[in-house]
């Protein structure tokens, strides 16, 4: 309801001189006052303007103030309608109350007996508005509880479920350490050699399970450096080389004019291309279509911003997986994973003022784009991942 219309009061007299006498008073208080002379009138007015307040005669010539009152109240039982009583309508007046009628006053009309009626009708309005922002507040209040339940619940589920990852890590670490110690002590420095590497590996999952669990549980702010954009590429295929070399997966880079640098936190970053790398080496690992596969991992420096382009020609992904895979513990790895990933990836782009897209179709492969600033600006606080034409 708008402020108009919150002032609004309609008057019902069929007597043009008690109606005038009210709406010079009701004026005088900053009332906006419509009027009608009989019930039917009332009614139509009553539907055009919707005034919060009615006063009405209780006796007037063709349908009476009770039959109005009724049909008000059934049309909206919010309204507060006042009734004018004469010289013996007691018994009327005591009826309308039964219809719930706000109050009643007498005829001749005392201001101070209005004004009374209307504080009435006032505080019984201001009340039930408080009692309807009270209701939708405790309704938000349980909507949230809901979701904070389920967010824990399902939390709960993902913990269990990162728990036996972590667990299928540890036992993997282990096989990577014997076969270290078995190596030594058979002095077949080859088996030590495989032993030391696996064990680096699952080192590394770890770390990066426990480091996007640390990010899940507390976003932290950027640390950013000036970066060279040529070290950060470098570093970013060192990292990742390990996980393809014997996969049957060529890395292919093209790194474009990368001489400039970059006001980036490379740690995170870094992370988040690894996880959208490894994501591409689990895709093409997946798709037996093919005996080999290849990623191309392409980077682009212009004035202001550099993009990651990261394609796969693994499995690919339908439209309804496209959608979902930036949302938190979406994966369709089991124990695997943990679907953080790129949850995290999505924000730690969007913190840096930057996008990721992605296009994909099943069998077709996958492409992911990462656009960063170069220098700091603005820090964006919604992640904007957003489907890309492939
Ligand atoms: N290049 C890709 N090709 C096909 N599917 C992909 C690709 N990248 C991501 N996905 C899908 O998106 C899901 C979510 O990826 P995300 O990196 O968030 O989690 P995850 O890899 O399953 O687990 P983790 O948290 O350990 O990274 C994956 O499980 C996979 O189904
Ligand atoms: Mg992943």
């Amino acid at each position: 309801m708008n402020d108009i219309n919150d002032k609004t009061i309609l008057i019902v007299d069929d007597e043009p001189d008690i109606r005038e006498v009210l709406a010079i008073s009701l004026q005088d208080m900053g009332y906006r006052t419509v009027e009608a002379e009989n019930a039917a009138m009332a009614f139509d007015r009553f539907q055009e303007e919707h005034p919060p307040i009615v006063i009405t005669d209780i006796k007037m010539p063709g349908g009476d103030g009770i039959g109005l009152l009724r049909k008000i109240k059934h049309e909206n039982t919010e309204t507060e309608v006042i009734m004018i009583t004469g010289h013996g309508d007691m018994n009327l007046a005591i009826r309308s109350l039964k219809y719930e009628a706000t109050d009643f006053i007498t005829k001749p009309i005392n201001v101070d007996a209005l004004e009374i009626a209307l504080r009435r009708a006032r505080e019984k309005i201001a009340m039930r508005r408080k009692l309807q922002d009270y209701t939708r507040s405790l309704e938000q209040l349980l909507k949230e509880k809901t979701e904070l339940q389920d967010h824990l619940a399902s939390l709960g589920l993902r913990i269990g479920s990162v728990s036996h990852g972590m667990k299928g890590l540890l036992t993997s670490l282990d096989g990577g350490l014997y076969l270290v110690s078995s190596g030594l002590n058979k002095k077949d420095y080859q088996r030590a050699e495989e032993g030391c590497q696996a064990a680096q590996e699952t080192v590394q999952r770890i770390r990066k399970m426990v480091l996007d669990i640390l990010y899940y549980a507390k976003e932290r702010e950027l640390k950013r450096a000036p970066v060279r954009i040529s070290d950060f590429a470098e570093d970013l295929v060192r990292v990742i080389q390990p996980r393809i070399d014997g996969c049957g997966i060529r890395l292919v880079c093209d790194f474009d004019k990368t001489e400039g640098t970059m006001q980036v936190d490379a740690d995170y970053l870094q992370a988040a291309l690894v996880n959208i790398l490894e994501n591409a080496v689990d895709a093409c690992l997946k798709d037996h279509r093919m005996p080999t596969h290849q990623i191309d991992l392409n980077i682009t420096d212009s004035d202001d911003e550099i993009v990651f382009s990261i394609a796969d020609d693994g499995i690919g992904m339908d439209k309804d997986s496209c959608d979902r895979v930036f949302s938190l513990f979406y994966s369709t790895k089991g124990r695997r994973g943990t679907g953080l990933g790129l949850f995290i990836a999505n924000r730690v782009i969007g913190q840096h003022g930057g996008t990721i897209k992605v296009a994909s179709k099943p069998g077709e492969g996958s492409v992911f784009r990462v656009r960063i600033p170069k220098h700091h600006l603005e820090r964006n606080p919604e992640p904007a991942a957003q489907p890309l034409k492939k």
